[in-house]
């Protein structure tokens, strides 16, 4: 598979992933994999499932796919938690062994879907067999042994960070997106240290304290505090009392304790 580039994603979203035109390519990505499965399987419920997956994430132009590569670079993460996943498998394209969680029902036949998991496993960048799991449950439950990840991902899926953080081993990575402000109650924690940011303008995993300088810092020069996490929860950006210097989509944090 050749290096994965994606387009910019830009700074402002929606936290559903953002609609883009149809290329040749995902016609091309579809058509495949539908001769391949013609004989075996039954059309209608895989392809509708194929079809919602490769609609909402875009298969290989999924924007979030350098991010997950060059955080499988940095970690080299062997167990991933994805909680709030929705039907983002694309992250299995990248990562060997993925757990993923969400509360909704109607993602299971996805996952079971064998068009879905011939075209990861006809696509992804590891030489194995792609290992991974849909737990259908609130990641505010007990779903899984405490310190059993390596490396945890959250987007766009509320505060994740708060009922997830025991499942992460200690030296563990979290990658985690600020659209939900999940990545500044990760910063105010005593047990996580910023190690790295997605710099969405040259698409590069920056870990350089040059790099993360002046992120979660107010425009008066004070880390955010917790306060302020608490009023980015609850007020919108134009009536905050404070301003960050700089925001990110998507930051790593290294779990230390
Ligand atoms: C906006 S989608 C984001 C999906 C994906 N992470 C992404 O970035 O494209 C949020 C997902 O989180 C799931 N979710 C929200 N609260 C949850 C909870 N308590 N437990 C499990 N899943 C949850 C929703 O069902 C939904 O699929």
């Amino acid at each position: 598979m050749p290096k994965l580039k994606a387009k910019r994603r830009p700074s402002k979203e929606p936290a559903t992933p953002y609609k883009r035109k149809k290329t040749a390519k995902d016609e091309a990505d579809r058509s495949i994999s539908k001769s391949k499965n013609k004989k075996t399987v039954p059309a209608q419920k895989r392809s509708a499932s194929f079809t919602w997956f490769m609609k909402v994430y875009k298969g290989l132009n999924d924007w979030h796919l350098p991010i997950f590569e060059a955080v499988n670079e940095y970690t080299q993460a062997k167990q991933v938690l994805y909680p709030g996943c929705d039907k983002h498998l694309t992250a299995s394209l990248i990562f060997h062994n993925v757990v993923y969680v969400d509360l909704n029902k109607k993602l299971e036949p996805v996952f079971k879907d064998p068009l879905v998991l011939e075209w990861i496993n006809k696509n992804k960048k590891y030489s194995d067999e792609a290992r991974l799991k849909f737990v259908c449950k609130s990641f505010e439950s007990n779903f899984e042994n405490t310190c059993s990840f390596d490396l945890m991902i959250s987007a766009c899926a509320g505060i994740v960070s708060t009922p997830c953080s025991k499942f992460l081993k200690v030296g563990g990575h979290f990658l985690v997106s600020d659209m939900h402000f999940d990545a500044r109650t990760t910063f105010v924690r005593t047990d996580y240290r910023l190690v790295g940011l997605f710099d969405s303008d040259t698409n590069k995993l920056e870990t350089s304290p040059e790099k993360l300088k002046g992120h979660f810092t107010t425009t008066s020069g004070s880390p955010i505090t917790k306060r302020q996490v608490e009023e980015s929860i609850n007020k919108p950006k134009n009536r905050r009392s404070f301003t960050l210097q700089k925001e990110e989509n998507f930051y790593l944090f290294k779990k230390i304790k």
